[in-house]
């Protein structure tokens, strides 16, 4: 078997660290693999393997050599670096929204469209994080009985924001539990016992440009402009793990049996769904899972075709690397690395 040259941009951050977890959990197929950061952790030194890893700084050198890299060290990183690694010949698996919506680059979840990555260019874009537990649960059903309207509200964990707003969210819930008063540094307010309706920044129809990434990366994933999708999404106090009130519209009615039964059968997905038992997916249960978790499937009792469901997945894994490194293999399995 082909073994690759393997780079991580952002090794030291939260994704970065589960991309090494996750290559070495899988075996991955590595003849070397090279961490990369920011200046300030240039020298540190990282567990791979049980080997010490010395983490070196990115630079538009960095690459030679490389085959693969799996960039999440944020867009502006992607926009500077990604280019020279391609053209050093890596193929880029790019976790940041620099690349997602330009048409020549694929954005991929490999449960709904690994068709997408033939003829790529060198650079694949990996989706927002709530955008990729959302489409594990839709597009099968989407297949049997087409949708036309989804409504999201999310609950995303402080993990999807970075090492840092874990750091924010462990120093003011210590804060307030010690009856000390809280200073925001990551967030615009108090995280520590609170919900915050704010995503990312705000654009000027209203939403967040965090909703409007769920809006259009789930169209240009399931292929279908035509979708109608609102999202409300929300930052709660979770370190890992993000959950989805989802409320969709198909072309006909669905039951509920027939919805799990076609979830059941689904890759990626667990079905986790006997209310009476208090069986729901939860946050807290998915972290460190692969699968994403559908729970309290039901039908809507406002929409004649309506189904509303609870959607979770550990937003590091497959929400960012673990999907990541599954394009990895498709490109691997393929022959289109
Ligand atoms: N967290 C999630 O659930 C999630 C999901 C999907 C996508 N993403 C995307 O993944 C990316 C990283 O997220 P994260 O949550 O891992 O953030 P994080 O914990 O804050 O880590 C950021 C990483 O980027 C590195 N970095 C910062 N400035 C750099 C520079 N100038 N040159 C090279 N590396 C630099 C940091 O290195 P230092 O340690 O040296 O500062 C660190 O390794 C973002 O684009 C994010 O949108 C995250």
């Amino acid at each position: 078997m082909r073994k690759f040259h393997t780079a991580i941009v952002g090794a030291t951050g939260v994704v970065g660290q589960e991309f090494i977890k996750i290559l070495e959990q899988q075996g991955f197929p590595m003849a070397s693999i090279h961490l990369f950061a920011s200046d300030r952790s240039a020298g540190r030194k990282m567990l791979v393997g049980g080997k010490e890893l010395r983490v070196k700084e990115a630079t538009a050198q960095s690459f030679d050599h490389v085959d693969l890299a799996l960039f999440s060290a944020g867009s502006e990183i992607s926009q500077y670096l990604a280019p020279f690694a391609v053209q050093s010949g890596a193929v880029v698996i790019d976790n940041s929204a620099a690349f997602r919506m330009e048409p020549d680059v694929p954005l991929v979840v490999p449960e709904v469209n690994t068709e997408d990555l033939k003829g790529h260019r060198g650079l694949i874009a990996n989706p927002n994080c709530s955008t990729i537990q959302l489409v594990v649960a839709l597009y099968p059903l989407h297949k049997v009985n087409p949708i036309k309207r989804v409504i999201v509200d999310t609950y995303q964990s402080v993990s999807g924001w970075g090492a840092a707003a874990m750091e924010e969210l462990s120093n003011q819930t210590k804060a307030v539990l010690e009856g000390k008063s809280v200073v925001p540094h990551v967030f615009p307010h108090q995280i520590a016992f609170n919900l915050l309706p704010e995503i990312d920044v705000f654009l000027d129809n209203g939403y967040s440009k965090e909703e409007w990434k769920l809006v259009h990366e789930t169209r240009k994933i399931m292929h279908d402009e035509t979708m109608a999708i609102s999202a409300t999404c929300v930052r709660v106090p979770v370190y890992i793990g993000h959950s989805e009130a989802v409320h969709v519209e198909f072309s006909q009615p669905m039951s509920r049996e027939e919805a799990r039964h076609i979830l059941a059968e689904a890759p990626g997905v667990k079905v986790l769904d006997d209310p009476a038992v208090s069986l729901y997916p939860h946050a807290w249960s998915a972290v460190g899972s692969d699968d994403v978790f559908v729970g309290r499937i039901r039908r809507d009792a406002s929409s004649p075709n309506g189904l509303v469901m609870w959607v979770v997945a550990d937003n590091l894994r497959k929400g960012a690397a673990l999907n990541a490194i599954q394009i990895a293999w498709e490109l691997n399995n393929r022959g289109w690395i």
